[in-house]
């Protein structure tokens, strides 16, 4: 029996990579690359992907990839796995991970949860879910990122005690995520705030637009 399309959390688009970008993808693309495709489920196996056993943070929806970097030079010891659907995104990240020489970051490209699917139960340490696409309009909804479905997946992939760090500056948006957390059976709610996570581009936007910024942090139990 065939599965039915994923939903998408979405808008398919492809944007122009400049020199830079391309540039960072011939280099580093066959290392440090993943191409994510709909429907495959061969299993990833990470310390294979990073060559080394390390806890590894999930970023969905990395946008320019600035933060990933950042925090993944300020983490040595943490290995990062990026995923993005948006192809100059994916050009950035290869170019800030090969100014910075960073040994401890792979970008995927392409769906987020069908990347996640691949992963092993417990897999993670961390996944990060910052400002992901608010789709406000509410017959739209059913396309955001953080759904009951989505939460069960992403949190049998965090080992025991691992976090699920959400932030949105669409109050209604933080208001749904908060419930869905909450209604998860295996998930505990750790913090509220920041928690050393750096500005993102689309958190400055929210601000200057006089929005407020929630973060939901929560633990697998
Ligand atoms: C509003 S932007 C936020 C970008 C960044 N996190 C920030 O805060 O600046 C959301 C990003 O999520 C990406 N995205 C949405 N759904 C995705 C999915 N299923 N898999 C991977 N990326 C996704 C979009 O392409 C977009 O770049």
């Amino acid at each position: 029996m065939s599965e039915h399309p994923p939903i998408r959390t979405f808008h398919p688009r492809r944007g122009r990579m400049s020199t830079r970008h391309h540039d960072a993808h011939v280099a580093l693309w066959p290392a440090y690359g993943i191409t994510v495709t709909d429907g495959d489920r061969e299993p990833l196996d990470l310390p294979d992907l990073f060559g080394r056993s390390a806890p590894v943070v999930l970023e969905i929806g990395f946008g320019m990839g600035d933060l990933t970097a950042a925090m993944a030079a300020a983490e040595p010891e943490r290995d990062f796995l990026g995923v993005e659907v948006h192809t100059p995104g994916i050009g950035n990240l290869l170019a800030l991970v090969g100014e910075a020489g960073l040994t401890n970051v792979r970008v995927a490209h392409g769906d987020a949860m069908q990347l996640v699917h691949r992963l092993a139960p417990g897999a993670l340490d961390a996944v990060h879910v910052f400002f992901p696409d608010p789709w406000p309009k509410a017959r739209h909804h059913k396309r955001r990122l953080i759904s009951p479905g989505n939460v069960a997946l992403l949190r049998d992939r965090l080992r025991e005690g691992g976090r699920l760090h959400c932030a949105t500056d669409w109050p209604d948006y933080a208001e749904a995520m908060r419930e869905t957390l909450e209604a998860d059976p295996a998930l505990r709610h750790a913090a509220n705030g920041r928690d050393g996570r750096p500005q993102t581009k689309f958190e400055r936007r929210g601000t200057l637009a006089g929005r407020p910024i929630t973060d939901l942090i929560y633990v697998r139990a």
